[in-house]
C-alpha cells in the first residue's frame, strides 16, 4: 500500500470548512487504499507568538477533531509531532541544506511576515518550510494531501529530498503534492477571492466547524455573492457562488453541474438556504463527537501514543540512515 503522509497545526479554538475540504477530507478517504500518517504540527504553532494553555488545549481539540472527521486509530497513525524528537532533528538537517535566498522566496514567509516586517518574526517562522520537509522526508511518503496553500512548501520538501539524495546517497523518497482541484481552495465567504483562512478572515467569512450550527447557516446565508439571479460556475464573474457551489459539491458528492441544474430558475436565496442546511447537517454531528471524544483526554492520550509508537518505528530508522549518510558518529 503507497503511504500518505500529512500534518495540521493546532491554532485555533477549530478547524474551519477549508482546513476539512481542503485536506482532512481526503486524509479520511485515503486511509483505505493507503499506509496513513497523520500528525498535529504542535512545533509549527510556536513559530508566532502562543500561550501555552492554549496550545494544549488546542491540541486535544485538534485530535478530537480529526476523529470526529474520520481519521481511524485503526486505519491511520495519528499522532503529536513533538512526541516524535526526530521531526526537529532531521528539520536541523534541512536548514543546513537549505539556501538562505531559497528559504527568502517562500510566500507563507513573505506575507506572515508583512505586519511587523522581517525583523518582527522568529526565526523559526523562517525554518518553518524546513521542518516540515522533515516531516515529510522521514515518512518517505508517495503522497502528501493538502491544500494549494501548501504547495510551495511541497515543492521545497520535493528539492531538499533530491538535493540530500544527489550529495549524500539516496535517502529519501520525492513525494507528491495529493491536490484535488475541486476543494483546494476554499475561499472566504465575505470576500470570496481570497483563501478562508484563520488568521485572515473576517468572522463571519470563515466557517468554524465547531461553531454554533444557527451561527454557521446564518454566515452561509449572508455569504457574498453577486448582482445576478442564476446559479452558476464561473470563478472568475461569480467567485461567490462558484465558491458556495464547490462547498455544495464536495459536501454532498453531487456534481457541480447536477446542483447548477437543480437550482436553474430558482434565486440565490433558494440555493443559500439550502446550502445552510446542507452544512448544518454537516457541522451538527461533527460538533456533538468532537465535545464527546474531548470528555475522555486519557482515551485521546492513549491513541495519540499509540499513533506515536508507530510512526517512531518509520522516523527514527529515516533518521538513523540519514545521520549516518552525512558522516555522523553513531552511539554505539
Ligand atoms: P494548516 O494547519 O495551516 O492547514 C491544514 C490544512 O488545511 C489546508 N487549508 C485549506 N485548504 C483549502 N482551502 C483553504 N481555505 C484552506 N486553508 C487551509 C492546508 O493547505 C493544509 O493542508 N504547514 C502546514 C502543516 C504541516 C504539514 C506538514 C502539512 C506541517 N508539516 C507536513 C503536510 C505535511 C500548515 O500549516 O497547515
Amino acid at each position: 500500500r503507497p503511504r500518505v503522509l500529512s500534518g495540521i497545526q493546532p491554532t485555533a479554538d477549530s478547524y474551519h470548512l477549508g482546513n476539512f475540504l481542503g485536506a482532512v477530507k481526503q486524509w479520511v478517504a485515503l486511509q483505505d487504499e493507503h499506509e496513513s500518517f497523520y500528525f498535529i504540527a504542535d512545533l509549527h504553532s510556536l513559530t508566532v507568538e502562543h500561550d501555552p494553555k492554549l496550545l494544549r488545549e488546542r491540541t486535544y481539540v485538534a485530535a478530537a477533531q480529526l476523529l470526529a472527521a474520520g481519521v481511524d486509530p485503526a486505519r491511520s497513525a495519528i499522532f503529536v509531532q513533538s512526541h516524535l524528537p526526530e521531526h526537529a532533528e532531521l528539520g536541523w538537517v534541512m536548514q543546513c541544506i537549505t539556501g538562505f535566498g531559497e528559504a527568502r522566496r517562500m510566500t507563507q514567509f513573505k506575507d506572515k511576515s508583512a505586519k511587523g516586517g522581517e525583523g518582527a518574526s522568529s526565526v523559526g517562522l523562517f525554518a518553518y518550510p524546513m521542518l516540515m520537509a522533515a516531516d515529510i522526508l522521514l515518512y518517505r511518503p508517495a503522497y502528501v494531501p493538502v491544500g494549494e496553500d501548501q504547495r510551495q512548501h511541497l515543492e521545497l520538501s520535493r528539492d531538499l529530498a533530491q538535493r540530500f539524495n544527489h550529495r549524500f546517497k539516496k535517502t529519501f523518497r520525492v513525494p507528491e503534492p495529493y491536490i484535488l482541484k475541486e476543494t483546494a481552495k476554499i475561499y472566504d465567504l465575505q470576500e470570496p477571492t481570497v483563501k478562508m483562512s484563520k488568521s485572515a478572515s473576517s468572522p463571519n467569512g470563515i466557517i468554524n466547524l465547531l461553531d454554533d450550527p444557527k451561527v454557521t447557516a446564518k454566515k452561509i446565508r449572508s455569504a457574498v455573492t453577486d448582482s445576478e439571479t442564476d446559479v452558476r460556475f464561473d470563478v472568475e464573474h461569480k467567485p461567490g457562488i462558484s465558491n458556495l457551489l464547490g462547498i455544495y459539491s464536495a459536501l454532498t458528492g453531487t456534481s457541480i453541474d447536477d446542483i447548477v441544474a437543480k437550482y436553474v430558475g430558482r434565486g440565490y436565496g433558494d440555493f443559500k438556504g439550502e446550502l445552510a442546511d446542507v452544512v448544518v447537517d454537516f457541522v451538527t454531528p461533527f460538533r456533538e463527537k468532537t465535545l464527546a471524544l474531548l470528555d475522555d483526554k486519557a482515551e485521546l492520550d492513549r491513541i495519540l501514543a499509540e499513533g506515536a509508537a508507530t510512526a517512531r518505528t518509520v522516523a527514527s530508522a529515516t533518521l538513523a540512515d540519514a545521520y549516518e549518510r552525512l558522516g555522523l558518529v553513531r552511539p554505539t
